[in-house]
Order: C-alpha cells, then sequence, then structure tokens
C-alpha cells in the first residue's frame, strides 16, 4: 500500500503565521505538523509516501524529510498547481500510486489514541473497497458528515451541511483500492470549485463498497485549523509526552520499532537533535527498545 500526504491549502486562518511558510512546516509544541500525518502512515506500515503540495511550499518538505531513507522511508514529492480539491492528490499522484492501494491522509490532520495501529492495520490490510472513519464532534458543521440509520447502516455523506443529519465527522484519513484514480478523474467539481473527497466516498457508498468505522472516546483527532486549536493541540502533546515519557508522533522510534532502521541509524538521528528532548528521548529509544527483526 502506498501513501499520500497532502500538504498544500493557503492556511488563511492561520495568517499572519502562514503568510510566508506551508501551515504543515508550523510546529506543533516540539515537532512540524506534518509528522503526526506522517506517523500515521508509518504505523500502517506504509514506507512509500508521495508528499504534495504548493509550488512554494514543496522544497520545504524536501528539505525536512529529503528521500527518507533516515527513517526507513521512501518519500517522494509531487505539486498540486491549484488547490482543485483533495480527491486531485489521487489524480497528481496517479503515476505514484500505480496498481497499488492507496491511504490518504490530510497534513494537518492530527490522532493519537489507544489501538490506533491496530485499526490502521486492519483497514490496511483490506483488498477491496474504502476503509474511512466516524469521529464525534461538537462542530459537525465544518466536515464531511456521516449519516447511519438505527441500525447503524451508513445512508449518506454529506459535505460541510447546514444542518447535519449527526455528530460524526469524517477524520482526513481515507482508505482506498485501485478503483479511486479513475473515480477521482469523474468526479465533478463542487460548487466551491474543488472535486471533494466526499464525492469519492459516495460513489463507493452508492457501490456498497465503503466500510465506516467509528473512533471512540479513547481516541484523539485534533484540529489545528486555527490559532486557538494549535495551541490546544500543542499542550496535549506536551502533556501526554510529559506524563509517560513516551513520544506522539517521534518517527524515528517507530521507524525502528518497526525494524526499517537498524540503531546505529537511530543514534545517528539523536546526535543531530541532541540539543532537544526529542534528541535526548532517541538515546532513550535505542537503550531501551528491542526493534524488530528487519
Ligand atoms: C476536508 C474534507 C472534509 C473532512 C475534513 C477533515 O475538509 O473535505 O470532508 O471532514 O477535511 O479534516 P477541508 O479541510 O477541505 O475543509
Amino acid at each position: 500500500m502506498k501513501g499520500i500526504i497532502l500538504a498544500g491549502g493557503a492556511g488563511t486562518r492561520l495568517y499572519p503565521s502562514t503568510i510566508a511558510v506551508s501551515k504543515q512546516i508550523l510546529t506543533v509544541y516540539d515537532k512540524p505538523m506534518i509528522y503526526y500525518p506522517m506517523s500515521t502512515l508509518m504505523l500502517a506500515g506504509i514506507r512509500e509516501v508521495l508528499v504534495i503540495s504548493t509550488p512554494r511550499d514543496i522544497d520545504s518538505f524536501k528539505n525536512l524529510f529529503g528521500d527518507g531513507s533516515q527513517i526507513g522511508m521512501d518519500i517522494s514529492y509531487a505539486v498540486q498547481e491549484k488547490p482543485r480539491g483533495l480527491a486531485d492528490a489521487f489524480i497528481v499522484g496517479a503515476s505514484f500510486i500505480g496498481n497499488d492501494h492507496v491511504c490518504l491522509v490530510l497534513g494537518d490532520n492530527i490522532f493519537y489514541g489507544y489501538a490506533f495501529t491496530e485499526r490502521l492495520r486492519s483497514a490496511a490490510a483490506r483488498k477491496d473497497g474504502a476503509t474511512i472513519f466516524g469521529y464525534h464532534v461538537s462542530n459537525p458543521r465544518d466536515f464531511g458528515v456521516v449519516e447511519f440509520d438505527g441500525q447503524g447502516n451508513v445512508l449518506s455523506i454529506e459535505e460541510k451541511p447546514q444542518n447535519p443529519k449527526s455528530s460524526y465527522a469524517v477524520p482526513g484519513l481515507y482508505f482506498y483500492d485501485n478503483q479511486v484514480v479513475d473515480i477521482a478523474r469523474q468526479v465533478k467539481p463542487s460548487a466551491r470549485g474543488e472535486i471533494e473527497i466526499t464525492a469519492v466516498n459516495n460513489v463507493y457508498l452508492a457501490a456498497g463498497k465503503l466500510k465506516v468505522e467509528l473512533f471512540g472516546r479513547g481516541m484523539a483527532w485534533l484540529d489545528t485549523g486555527n490559532h486557538r486549536s494549535m495551541l490546544a493541540a500543542a499542550n496535549f502533546v506536551e502533556a501526554v509526552q510529559t506524563r509517560q515519557g513516551l513520544y506522539i508522533a517521534c518517527l524515528e522510534e517507530i521507524a525502528y520499532r518497526n525494524g526499517w532502521i537498524d540503531k546505529q541509524a537511530l543514534l545517528s538521528q539523536a546526535d543531530r537533535l541532541k540539543t532537544t528532548e526529542y534528541g535526548q528521548y532517541l538515546y532513550q529509544v535505542a537503550e531501551m527498545v528491542k526493534p524488530r527483526q528487519p
């Protein structure tokens, strides 16, 4: 399975911080925002990742991750000339996807919670159709929203509805079979001029091939849409890391635990970051964790 991170957008709700840099490069406590969705893909077991961004910002991500080999990954890059919508990721990424399945994660979506890795692994293992998620939120109008019948079957998904039919929003994490490339090509732009991921999901729904899995209370899906929610996300990460002494979205740790990098590679990343608590944590990981055999 391939992974795509869509890290475009103008980030106008974070002005003036995003006038000169990409939103997904901004820090969320102690690491760039894009580390969080990258960790999501890595936890799903995905090593080949395409980062899609704007002509202005793509180089920032190249400078940050390079070819990804330092974290045992194969990372490539593509430019989206205009913000044509989320589903455009599958058109921009068509040759990268090839004949494979694909997971799309939005560059500003942060997930953290108990048994998340198992959920990811089982979604990634599914051969046919699409898997998306539902998450209870207080502001469903801001998202794609799932409508259920009395038996919990999905009836519809609506993009930013005025009158939401439930409180379950669809987070920016989607697993698809290879059909998604053709489906994205056929989707017509919405009123806001974008080819919507919700339209793609509705095609799968109509074909009886959409699985919507609900995340329960133990799961955090954090918003980074404005300055206040950025601070709340940073506080959350700091609180969990300080309390547990275990890091959220520590890419080198995930790579090491997965057996994708050896101890020497881990230690060289630790040396590079040694003036930070993050770097010191990497030394601890090297001492305490037994990696899986590559
Ligand atoms: C997009 C999707 C929406 C989804 C949300 C998750 O919204 O269109 O369905 O719920 O991401 O972050 P946008 O960020 O384009 O407003």
